[in-house]
């Protein structure tokens, strides 16, 4: 049965290492038979055209959903917020009828260039990399879906080859073998968070054109 859903954002895979060699273990075993259906989302959509149905029958059909990515800026590739903002639509994944990820798992898979000890209070990154995962797992909370402990890669750019090939078997490894992992065997499913009408634009209904406030044009020289 394949239930995982792997999405990759690397908006340049051709000078990736980490990222290239978890596309190239992915596909191989991503065969016949394979758990998992790899979605390479910059090769999918390089012109940022996302199919959002495509993609939403995609996540209907996995129970784990995982996102690879680098960190860039401390957050994600800007292809995947755009995947993100258009896929996780309100009314679906979330706000009033918006059930369509509920009960379902996240997995982060990062990378980052800068090592572990500089996320910390005394590096230069000044943060332990925890603290960055708020908005994700609150993304996470907001769809129902239950927010996995991530899984990271530090200091990227020095890493032996021996150590992205043991990342990447982690990773298959994981795979292989979800849900039954000893770290998230207490964790408790994810009660849906709300999101109020009134928080999020009106949805115009189809066929109404969206209504735009007018604008107040500075006076022309003519008109004045
Ligand atoms: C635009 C950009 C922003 C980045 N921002 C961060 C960052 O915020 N923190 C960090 O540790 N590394 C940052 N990096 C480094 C990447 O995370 C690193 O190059 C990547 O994890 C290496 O994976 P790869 O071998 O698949 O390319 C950034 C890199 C780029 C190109």
């Amino acid at each position: 049965m394949q239930d995982i859903l792997l999405l990759l954002a690397h908006p340049d895979l051709e000078h990736s290492r980490v990222h290239a060699a978890l596309r190239k273990a992915l596909s191989r075993d991503a065969g016949a038979g394979a758990r998992w259906q790899l979605r390479d989302v910059y090769a999918l959509y390089p012109d940022y055209c996302i199919d959002v149905a495509a993609e939403q029958a995609a996540l209907q059909a996995a129970r784990l959903v995982v996102w690879l990515h680098p960190l860039h800026w401390y957050g994600m590739p800007p292809l995947l917020k755009l995947w993100l903002d258009e896929v996780f639509a309100y009314g679906w994944a979330y706000g009033p009828g918006g059930t369509q990820l509920n009960g379902k798992d996240l997995w982060l898979v990062v990378s980052t260039g800068g090592t572990e000890a500089s996320y910390r209070p005394d590096g230069h990154n000044r943060f332990f990399i925890d603290a960055f995962w708020p908005p994700y797992e609150q993304t996470a909370q907001l769809a129902g879906m239950r927010f996995l402990p991530p899984l990271v890669l530090h200091g990227a750019h020095h890493l032996a080859q021996a150590e992205i090939d043991a990342h990447v078997d982690t990773l298959v490894d994981h795979l292989q073998r979800w849900p039954d992992w000893p770290e998230i065997a207490d964790l408790m499913p994810c009660i849906q968070g709300e999101a109020p009408e009134g928080e999020r634009p009106p949805v115009a209904d189809a066929g109404e054109a969206p209504r735009a406030e007018p604008i107040d044009e500075p006076a022309t020289e003519a008109a004045r």
